[in-house]
């Protein structure tokens, strides 16, 4: 289970929600009482959403976009997900006067002075995690650049602001405008830069996949490559399938829009879990057979190690029929 000693749930009253680009509503809460100083960038605040259909609740991650001085109002940003459980469906429900709760701003993903340069990329709604960072990086005189990578203009939330922010230092590439990034450029372009560059992003898993292989292909230290992920993106679409654990007794269907850690925790499993986001690896499980394919959308394994198939992290991999009857995996604990 995840550690919920410095997570400081408070009811917070949203003061503003706007849709501001397709599908995607920036939301303002207020925390009862402010925290003294402005969240970090690079830090996410967890909030309790309700999933109406399940009559249940479960906790979401956001990235605090902008904090005011005393911590006190925090603005997220939120796309609407398709085939989602109902967590950022209930998000873009909310309006004005309504509470919800929500965690103090929590810190994964900071921003480290000390390279020569930093490159921020940000995929998609990725990029609420990188706003502040280049504000930062702009107030403290660093050399710095930003990739905003999106997929049509329409959705590209930030595309404006940054561009007024940022001039320059600011390059845009839309899949819709011919105009789609190139990967293995950008790192090529970053290993000839004398000196240390830190990359720093969050977008897809496809995306960070690439990025992470072009990386390591041009034999730049691991360590200055640093992400924040979403686990909801993978390489193929959600389907239904079936997940079983002997030693526990337990076979259940994992639905489209479940996880299989949920369908299983909905079964009766106690299983170990933290960020449900595909980064920190408490939940993976061994996999001793698998009828279709895996889709791994986490960042914690190594190629070598998806590519293998014998370990999932079960928050964020799916199984695909490939072929199959149906998709089917069977995991064991350890
Ligand atoms: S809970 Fe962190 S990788 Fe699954």
């Amino acid at each position: 289970m995840t550690n919920t000693a410095r997570l400081d749930w408070r009811r917070c009253r949203v003061v503003e929600s706007e849709l501001v680009a397709d599908r995607v509503r920036r939301i303002t809460i207020e925390r009862p009482a402010p925290l003294g100083r402005a969240a970090e960038p690079g830090s996410h605040i967890d909030v309790r959403v309700s999933l109406s259909a399940e009559g249940s609740s479960d906790v979401r991650s956001y990235s605090v976009v902008e904090s005011d001085a005393a911590g006190h109002r925090l603005t997220i940003t939120v796309l609407l997900v398709a085939h989602s459980r109902g967590g950022s469906a209930f998000m873009h429900r909310l309006a004005v006067g309504d509470t919800i709760e929500a965690t103090r701003p929590l810190q994964d993903f900071p921003l480290v002075p000390g390279a020569d340069r930093h490159v921020l990329l940000a995929g998609g709604i990725g990029v609420t995690a990188l706003v502040g960072m280049g504000r930062a990086l702009a107030r403290l005189g660093g050399d710095y650049r930003i990739v905003y990578v999106g997929r049509s203009r329409s959705v590209m939330a930030y595309a404006d602001l940054l561009a007024s922010e940022h001039g320059e230092r600011l390059a845009t590439h839309i899949d819709a405008d011919g105009t789609a990034l190139d990967v293995d450029g950008l790192v090529a372009g970053i290993a000839a830069e004398p000196g240390r560059t830190e990359l720093l992003m969050c977008g897809p898993v496809r995306l960070m996949d690439a990025v992470r292989r072009a990386w390591l292909h041009a034999g730049l230290s691991p360590t200055d490559l640093r992400f924040e992920t979403f686990g909801n993106s993978g390489w193929f679409d959600a389907e239904s399938f079936e997940v079983s654990i002997p030693e526990l007794g337990i076979t259940t269907t994992v639905s489209a829009d479940q996880t299989m850690l949920d369908a299983l925790t909905a079964a009766g499993a106690e299983l170990m879990w933290d960020c449900r986001k595909g980064e920190c690896g408490l939940c993976v499980m061994a996999v001793s057979q698998l009828s279709g394919k895996l889709d791994h959308r986490d960042v914690f394994l190594s190629d070598r190690q998806k590519a293998a198939d014998d370990q999932a992290c079960t928050c964020v991999t799916r199984v695909v029929a490939a072929g199959a009857d149906r998709g089917r995996i069977t995991l064991h604990t350890r």
